[in-house]
């Protein structure tokens, strides 16, 4: 008769030296397997007698349990080892600094246009945006500019390769202008239904392009149109809207204006703006912000609107000027430069 004890300890070596789930049933089939140790001594016990048989069955069953029970032992010894390493590789350190998450902040010419938009929205105008990419007729000819106006040059727009309807070159506004028209045939056909609403009180925002880029000029910048038409706008309400605006927008009560006379193909009379700080590193010097006007008849006219009986102003400001007077900037490229030094003194 083999040596049972010998076998069970041969086990347990051998399950105790494995740390490979699938090894540990590799061992357990040279011993309780098919053809394993123990499975031959069990089947030589039917050739023995009968109190014989009974006793060295008792004794192989006895051999048979304790290896089970170390191959139990040594299966949840590897399940636990493996638990724990995976616990320790996927550990959180608590005591590492955060990282924090980085806020994004509005683009300063963005900043000043949301300033603007909340000023005038606060006295009754609507904000409008339009096209970028607009056609010759609303950038130019319904604005009474002339077939050979300079602005109309390649030299001073950038065109579209493409055309509109009429077969005209399609453009990159040069102005905000545009949205007068755009925004004033619209309202003025709603007016037309609801006398009551004023017909036209709005300012338009956005983006302009020429060709032109030095340190005052960038082939991309942003303007903002304001145009208010009723029976009985004058430049005495463009004066007092505009002074609030500039009053507002730099918080100083005591900002001056003036106009001077200027020419302007869609306003008669036409002015610009210039403005004067109470005090500060600007104090007393005249600085121009803007061109405004009386809107001309025939405008009036391309609105849908009789001249006859509506009358009123627009202005055309630029944004990135604003926001130089306002943050004191030198140099109108550092806005688009995309330079995070530059930027996010203003987030
Ligand atoms: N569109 C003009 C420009 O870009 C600015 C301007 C002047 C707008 C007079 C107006 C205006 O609405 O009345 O130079």
């Amino acid at each position: 008769m083999p040596d049972l004890d010998s076998i069970v300890a041969q086990a347990r070596t051998q399950f105790a030296a494995i740390s490979e789930p699938a090894q540990l049933e590799e061992a357990k089939a040279r011993f309780l397997g098919k053809t394993g140790s123990v499975t031959s001594l069990l089947k030589t016990l039917g050739g023995l007698p009968a109190e014989e048989r009974r006793v060295q069955g008792e004794a192989i069953n006895h051999a048979k349990q304790a290896i089970e029970a170390a191959l139990a032992l040594r299966r949840d010894e590897l399940a636990r080892a493996r638990m724990e390493q995976r616990l320790a590789a996927e550990a959180l350190d608590v005591t590492l600094p955060g990282r924090n998450s980085q806020r994004g902040a509005l683009h300063p010419i963005l900043r000043t246009q949301r300033r603007v938009e909340s000023i005038f929205r606060s006295i009754g105008f609507d904000v409008a945006e339009g096209p970028e990419i607009e056609s010759d007729w609303y950038n130019f000819t319904a604005l009474n500019s002339p077939e050979n106006h300079p602005a109309r040059s390649m030299q001073d727009t950038f065109y579209v390769d493409a055309s509109d309807s009429a077969g005209k070159p399609l453009l990159l506004r040069t102005h905000t202008s545009p949205m007068q028209v755009r925004y004033a045939k619209i309202h003025a056909a709603a007016h037309r239904e609801h006398p009551e609403m004023a017909p036209i009180k709005v300012i338009a925002p956005g983006r302009t392009y020429r060709v032109d880029s030095d340190a005052t000029h960038s082939p991309m910048f942003h303007q903002v149109e304001g145009l208010w038409i009723d029976e009985d706008i004058s430049f005495a309400d463009l004066k007092g809207v505009f002074l609030n605006f500039m009053r507002a927008f730099f918080e100083d009560e005591h900002i001056v204006a003036r106009f001077r006379p200027s020419y302007f193909p869609f306003t008669e009379p036409s002015a610009e703006i210039d403005i004067a700080f109470s005090s500060g590193p600007m104090k007393g010097r005249w600085l121009e912000v803007s061109g405004s006007g009386q809107v001309h008849p025939d405008v009036v006219r391309n609105f849908g609107l009789d001249p006859e009986r509506y009358i009123g102003f627009a202005f055309g400001t630029g944004l990135e000027r604003l926001t130089m007077l306002r943050y004191g900037i030198g140099d109108l490229r550092l806005f688009f430069e995309g330079d995070l030094r530059f930027l996010r003194q203003f987030a």
